[in-house]
């Protein structure tokens, strides 16, 4: 069968895409090996979809080329997508940090985005396996051939739109990565993002009996990375919570993985603060309960030599733990892995598409968006923003 726009992939970005090249009168099809589509949006934000953010901007996303989100994310904004969920009648509300989540379930985005898809007469291909896809040589409408279990589909455009590699047992496969390169367009090696980290054995030993406890503080991966100020959660394998995951980004990205610097006293000059105990009998760890969990003050101070009343500190020993306490610095070992993460660091390389189009530079006809391009958001809303801004522009052009 013939169509003028094949997409692969009825994800986020996928069914934006789709929905938006059918409201342009092409015909298009949308293929999906999963049994259930939109999986990823069901599960994200905890069942209640963080689906945008109010502030949206390039440095809210790692990328080898960072200026490369720049044109779509200002021609889709999160204003556009949340017209959409306000047309739709669909409640929400804003949390920390600008994040939008829905009031009720995540399956109204995923119904949004099939109700545009049908309204725009898109056909459905799902769930349907992909066994090969061929360019088409000549000058023929149709450049690609698309071999299924649902049989032999020919279209004018082809897009990727097959995600990442986090949570594979949703699904997720190195399918786009392949087909990239199938047609000769440079891979950024993948990795797992926001994703949990993972502590050496010394380290593990004596923060593991924490596991479950959490501490508000500000991680920043040196030298250049931004700070995250939010909760950091001990496990039984590492370091969680919002603040890790944000910085396992940059602690993975160009492949650096030094040390990821934790300050447990954000805002305030531990330094200044402990000299200025120094005549207290109290213990080093129940001054610092004052402001960190008792627990985890006490393993602290083991890590950091010992736990002693503070007037039996000199001064400047008091100045360097409470240094310590602002710069607090771990290096993990690694990171748990794809079965954990929740977005894909690197993909499909921005050199070979075009910023305006989505387009391949030298495959006219192939586009990718979403996730399996070399584009990571911060936590936040910024991955889906991602999906529907690259969607929708690559919806104008295929
Ligand atoms: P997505 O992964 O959504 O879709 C890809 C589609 O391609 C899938 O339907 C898959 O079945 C299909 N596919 C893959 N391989 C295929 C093949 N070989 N053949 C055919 N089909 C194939 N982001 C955010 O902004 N806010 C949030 O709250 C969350 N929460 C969240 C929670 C969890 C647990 C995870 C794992 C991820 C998030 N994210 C998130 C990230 C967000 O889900 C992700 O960035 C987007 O879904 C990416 O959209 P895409 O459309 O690119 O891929």
């Amino acid at each position: 069968m013939r169509f003028d726009v094949i997409v692969i992939g009825a994800g986020a970005a996928g069914m934006l895409c789709a929905a938006e090249a059918g409201a342009r009168g092409r015909r298009v099809l949308l293929i999906d090996h999963a049994a259930r589509i939109g999986e990823r949006i069901r599960v994200s934000g905890g069942g209640r979809c963080n689906f945008t953010n109010r502030e949206v901007a390039p440095g809210h996303y790692l990328s080898r080329n960072p200026h490369f989100v720049r044109s779509a994310l200002a021609r889709f904004t999160p204003w556009d997508f949340i017209a959409r969920v306000e047309r739709q009648g669909i409640a929400y509300h804003e949390r920390d940090h600008g994040q939008l989540f829905c009031d009720d379930s995540a399956q109204a985005i995923i119904d949004l985005l099939r109700q545009d898809c049908d309204g725009a007469g898109v056909r459905w291909a799902q769930p349907c396996k992909v066994h090969a896809v061929r360019g088409l040589d000549g000058s023929g409408v149709e450049r690609f051939e698309v071999d299924t279990d649902q049989g032999r589909f020919r279209g004018m455009s082809l897009v990727v739109a097959t995600g990442g590699l986090a949570v594979p047992k949703m699904g997720a496969t190195p399918f786009g990565y392949r087909l990239a390169e199938q047609f000769g367009l440079p891979v950024v090696p993948p990795m797992a993002a926001l994703v949990p980290l993972v502590l050496p054995p010394d380290l593990l030993a004596a923060l593991k009996p924490l596991s479950g406890v959490s501490v508000e503080a500000m991680t920043r991966v040196p030298p250049s990375s931004p700070a995250f100020q939010e909760s950091v959660l001990l496990t039984h394998r590492g370091l969680s919570g919002p603040a890790i995951l944000q910085a396992s980004s940059y602690w993975q990205f160009g492949g650096a993985r030094g040390p990821v610097r934790i300050d447990l006293l954000p805002g305030e000059d531990g330094a200044r603060w402990l000299a200025g105990q120094q005549r207290s009998r109290a213990l080093l760890s129940t001054l610092l309960s004052e402001r960190l969990p008792r627990r985890f003050a006490q393993a602290w101070c083991t890590l950091a030599g010992g736990d002693r009343p503070l007037d039996t500190y000199a001064r400047r020993d008091l100045e360097a733990l409470g240094e310590r306490l602002n710069t607090w610095s771990l290096t993990p070992s690694g990171t748990l892995g794809y079965a954990k993460a929740e977005v894909t660091l690197g993909g499909v390389d921005t050199d070979a598409l075009s910023s305006r189009t989505l387009e391949a530079r030298e495959v006219p006809g192939l586009y990718f968006v979403g996730e399996v391009v070399d584009v990571t958001g911060w936590l936040g809303g910024y991955n889906f923003q991602w999906a529907w801004s690259s969607g929708w522009v690559a919806g104008q052009f295929a």
